[in-house]
């Protein structure tokens, strides 16, 4: 089959590979109809992520048809189903509480020595994401192997279009999360580093669990109209200091909540930012933590930080004085998705969440790297980009 493989930094190209086959009982394997890129995937693109190997099939967001089960799938040939990010056996410690993402059993033993080293215990299982979660092979490709395939994927109406659904597989959960996790009670001001994918869907989650402002912080001027559209007010942060720009917005008290959905390739002409830049470049350290470290100084006393952005490795220059004498509370973690997939797609089905706003590009798979290069070369006008194995080559054009 084709797919799209990972081979450096900025180097990913379209191979043929094995097809896929059930490995185990729970198994199921999935003809790709669309497939995503994400913000996490620039970390991998951008050489980010330790233990990558060459030929590695990269993407987890991803949707498609049922063509083969293994004798435990609950499963039938023909679903048409969008599976999860994260890969949990739902029966440990961990999925019992409904936290996927934490799932004990995702991520194959002879893995988890270099999580257990860095974070204390194994990460769980991700697909398409490094050999520290899984070396699982991801679903940038004509067919992935999905295990646990009783627990993960979802079921979805066969006539509602992929682009309608395709984004329960990560961003959408993940931006409902995101807010979910900053405890917004009615009438908040709640602010938003990062308007790309996860931001603009944690924009949207904000407002629909009660937020009465929502504050988005970014610099590419399209990212923070889409923002403005959901109701958001905008700060520019190239445009205006954004630490003073909140003060003079909430009356000097700071947001009642603050939502990192940047990550650990901020951008920004800052002081931190620039140490950290440097730090990087001589492999001494991993993470630019502007984002995280100003959300923290900018929200009020009292106050909830909500951190879906990713981070990998160790840090300094963290605010941990302003955020012990502010009193405040942080949640964060890679999302939980299948708790969160039955819920919203009720909500798209009725109408209440729209995804498709978000679409800017449609390629074929073959032309994956190009995606991957606009992508990362343009994120004011590229937004998001679904590969779609079954589109040619000149589609693409
Ligand atoms: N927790 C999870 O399970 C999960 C799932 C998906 C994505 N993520 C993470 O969420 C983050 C966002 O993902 P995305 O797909 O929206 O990524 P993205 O790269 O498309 O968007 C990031 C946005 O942050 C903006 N930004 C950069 N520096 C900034 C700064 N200093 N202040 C304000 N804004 C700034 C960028 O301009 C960009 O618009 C990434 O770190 C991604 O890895 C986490
Ligand atoms: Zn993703
Ligand atoms: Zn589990």
């Amino acid at each position: 089959m084709r797919a799209l493989t990972w081979h450096g930094k900025h180097d990913v190209r379209v191979d043929t590979v094995d097809d896929p086959e059930i490995l185990n009982p729970r198994d199921a394997i999935i003809k790709i109809t669309a497939t995503a890129i994400c913000g996490s995937d620039l970390h991998l693109y951008d050489g980010y992520i330790p233990t990558m190997k060459a030929g590695d099939v990269l993407g987890h967001e991803f949707m498609g048809e049922v063509v083969e089960v293994g004798s435990k799938s609950t499963l039938q040939r023909g679903q048409k189903v969008v599976v999860p990010f994260t890969i949990a056996c739902g029966s440990c410690y961990h999925c019992g509480k409904h936290q996927y993402s934490a799932c004990d059993n995702g991520n194959p033993a002879d893995n988890q020595d270099i999580g257990r080293e860095l974070y204390g215990q194994p990460m769980s299982g991700l697909f398409g994401y490094s050999h520290m979660t899984g070396g699982y092979a991801g679903g940038q490709a004509e067919y992935v192997r999905v295990p646990f395939s009783d627990i993960g994927p979802i079921v979805v109406p066969d006539d509602i279009p992929d682009e309608k659904v395709l984004f329960l597989s990560d961003i959408l959960p993940t931006g409902w999360m995101a807010a979910e996790n900053a405890d917004i009670e009615p009438g908040d001001t709640v602010a938003v580093w990062g308007c790309g994918p996860v931001g603009l869907f944690a924009i949207q989650s904000a407002f629909l669990l009660g937020a009465k402002r929502v504050i988005a912080i970014d610099h590419f001027p399209h990212r923070l109209e889409l923002a403005q559209k959901f109701g958001a007010e905008a700060i520019n942060f190239e445009e205006s200091k954004t630490y003073e720009a909140l003060m003079d917005m909430t009356g000097g008290i700071g947001p009642d909540a603050v939502i990192d959905a940047v990550g650990l390739e901020a951008h920004g002409f800052f002081v931190d930012n620039i140490v950290d830049q440097l730090k990087a470049s001589m492999f001494l350290g991993t993470d630019r933590t502007h984002s995280i470290r100003q959300a923290i100084l900018a929200c009020r006393k009292g106050g909830r930080v909500s951190m879906p952005a990713v981070y990998g490795g160790f840090v300094d220059k963290f605010p941990l004085g302003a955020f012990m004498e502010k009193g405040l509370t942080l949640k964060t973690g890679q999302t939980h998705v299948q708790h969160y997939m039955p819920a919203l797609l009720n909500a798209i089905v009725e109408g209440k969440i729209d995804t498709t706003f978000l679409i800017s590009h449609t390629l074929a798979l073959e032309d994956a790297p190009k995606g991957y290069k606009m992508f990362h070369d343009n994120q004011n006008e590229v937004t998001k980009v679904v590969l779609k194995p079954d589109l040619g080559m000149a589609a693409a054009e």
